[in-house]
Formats: C-alpha cells, structure tokens, sequence
C-alpha cells in the first residue's frame, strides 16, 4: 500500500483524504473497537457528529491508542437544536469535553435549518480562541448555501453532503472550488447498496485492476478530489476501504463511471421536513 493521500484545506490544515465514519455506530463499545481498528490499521481521519451520540467513544478509542493527538483528524458536527452565536460556543466545550480533546480539527453545521448564521458566527468565534481549526458546512445545497459563502469571515472549508456515482455533485463541487471549499461525500457507496456495488461497469473495472468495487468507488472519489469516510464496523470491509492508494483510475475509467450519473438521492426528505423532524431531535449532552 502507497501513502494515503492528504488534502490541504483553505485554513492551511492537511486532511486525510479517507477516513471512517461513524454515523450509526452504537455509542459504546461498537464505536469503540471500529475507531482502534481504524487507528490500527492506518486511519488518521474519524468523522462523527453530536447527533450520532458516539462522540465520547470516538474520543475513548483515539485517547487509548497511544497516537499523538496531532496524527488524528477529527471532524464533528453541531446539530441544530444547539446553533446560536452563544449557544454554539457553549455546545463546542461540551463536544470537547466528550472528544477528550483541546481542539477540534473540522467543525461543521449538520444542517442548513434553524439559526445557522448564528451558530457559523459562534463556530468562528471558536476558530479564534483555538478550540476548532476549520470550519465548514454539511447539507447546504441551495440559497443558504450561498448566503454562508457570502457572509462568512472564514470561508466554509469543506462541504458534506451525499455524493456517490449516481448522483456526483459536480456543479456542486465547482461552485464552491472558488472559495477553496472541498466537497466531502457522504454515503460514497450509496450507503452499501448493492445495486450501485454490482454496477457492471464498476464490476468491469475491478475486474481488471484485481480490486473490489467498493475500492474502484472509493478510488473515483478520491480522484474527484472528494473527502470521503466510508463506514463500516466489519474489520475486513475496512482494511479493503484502506487499501486504494496503489490504484490509479484511467480516464476512461472515469468516463465510464460518469455513465452511471442518473440523479438518484437516497435521501429525499423535503426541506420542510427538515425543519419539523430535526428541530424535534435533541441529542443528549
Ligand atoms: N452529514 C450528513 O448528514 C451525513 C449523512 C450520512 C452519512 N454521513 C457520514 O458519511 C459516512 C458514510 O456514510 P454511510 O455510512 O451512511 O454510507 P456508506 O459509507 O456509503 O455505506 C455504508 C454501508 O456500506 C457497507 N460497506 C462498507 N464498506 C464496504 C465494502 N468494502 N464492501 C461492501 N460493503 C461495504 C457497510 O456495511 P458493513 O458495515 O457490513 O461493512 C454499510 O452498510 C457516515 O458514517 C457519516 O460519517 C454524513
């Protein structure tokens, strides 16, 4: 295996470029084992979020596995129960607190609803006092998008949301590529559906470079320039996801993975659900 690959985000950072992600790992032992698996393996990049409630575990596992705090990159999230200018402030010394750590490496907006200007004003404000070095934004996607990358001081570092080759994101990723903003892909591999993992032309590829097309998926990516954090608790599953950075994806390969572009979202709850279902979700401190 050649070195993982690292992105160099607006704030100056270095990110690895895979990680884990953790959202529907049991808090607890679960998080846990998955998080020093990953950190055994190679991992340097966890991504979790305060509504996943595994933020205390993920801390747990990075505090008991000997590395240096520097050599992890640690992404959460705030949910928006807890947005505000003052009250997001608040919420970042509990996720330190839960993460046993003095610094967060990625802080993003979970949401695009509620007082997000507040709490993005509350998230630089804790860029600096030192308590969070980048800071973004995950599932803005329309005019709120574009108010964010207007009327921020510090520009979003990195946007989160679903990405995989039925639906690729690239006007998306082109729009923010000016504010140095990466796009970082969520449910990269349509959240295991097979249909997407069995796609002939994936299969095709696979074949020939003697990977899995979860690899070949992964691998287009990181080839995409895309930030991406597969999740899964089954150890070989996660070495397999590790393990692409000695691969190279042709063109073509790229073109013909492009084909699969139809538009497809797995995730299609209307913005007015938004507001109704995760205004009425406040996770635990
Ligand atoms: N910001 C947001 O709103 C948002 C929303 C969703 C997700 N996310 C983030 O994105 C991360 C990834 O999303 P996701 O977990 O929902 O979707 P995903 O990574 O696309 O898919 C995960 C599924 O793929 C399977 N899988 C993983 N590696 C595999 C492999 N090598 N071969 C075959 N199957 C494999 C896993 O099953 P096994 O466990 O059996 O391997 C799991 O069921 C999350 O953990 C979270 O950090 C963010």
């Amino acid at each position: 295996m050649t070195t993982p690959l690292y992105k160099t985000l607006n704030t100056g950072y270095h990110m690895p470029q895979m990680g884990l992600g953790v959202y529907l790992m049991a808090p607890g032992q679960e998080t846990y084992e998955a998080v020093r698996t990953a950190l055994h393996l190679g991992y340097r990049h966890i991504d979790t979020a305060h509504a996943y409630q595994n933020e205390a575990s993920v801390g747990q596992a990075i505090a008991d596995s000997g590395l240096n705090r520097e050599e992890i990159f640690i992404t959460t999230k705030l949910w928006p129960t807890e947005y505000g200018e003052q009250e997001s402030q608040t919420a970042i010394d509990k996720m330190l607190n839960r993460l046993q750590t003095d610094y967060i490496d990625l802080l993003l907006l979970h949401q695009s609803i509620g007082d997000y200007i507040g709490a993005y004003k509350g998230m630089e404000a804790a860029v600096k006092t030192g308590k969070v070095r980048s800071i973004g934004l995950s599932n803005f996607e329309d005019e709120r998008l574009d108010e964010v990358l207007t009327k921020a001081d510090i520009k979003p570092a990195a946007l989160q949301v679903e990405a995989h080759p039925y639906f690729p994101q690239d006007d998306l990723a082109a729009h923010i590529a000016p504010y140095g903003t990466v796009l970082e892909s969520w449910y990269p591999l349509g959240h295991g559906d097979p249909a997407l993992l069995n796609e002939a032309v994936v299969l095709k590829i696979a074949e020939r470079l003697n990977k899995t097309p979860a690899q070949v998926i992964l691998r287009w990516h990181l080839q995409k320039g895309y930030i991406v954090f597969p999740k899964t608790t089954n150890p070989v599953h996660m070495a397999e996801n590790f393990n692409i950075f000695d691969i190279t994806l042709t063109a073509e390969d790229m073109a013909a993975i492009a084909t699969l572009n139809s538009g497809k979202r797995y995730f299609t709850m209307s913005m007015a659900d938004r507001e109704k279902n995760f205004m009425a979700y406040v996770p635990a401190d």
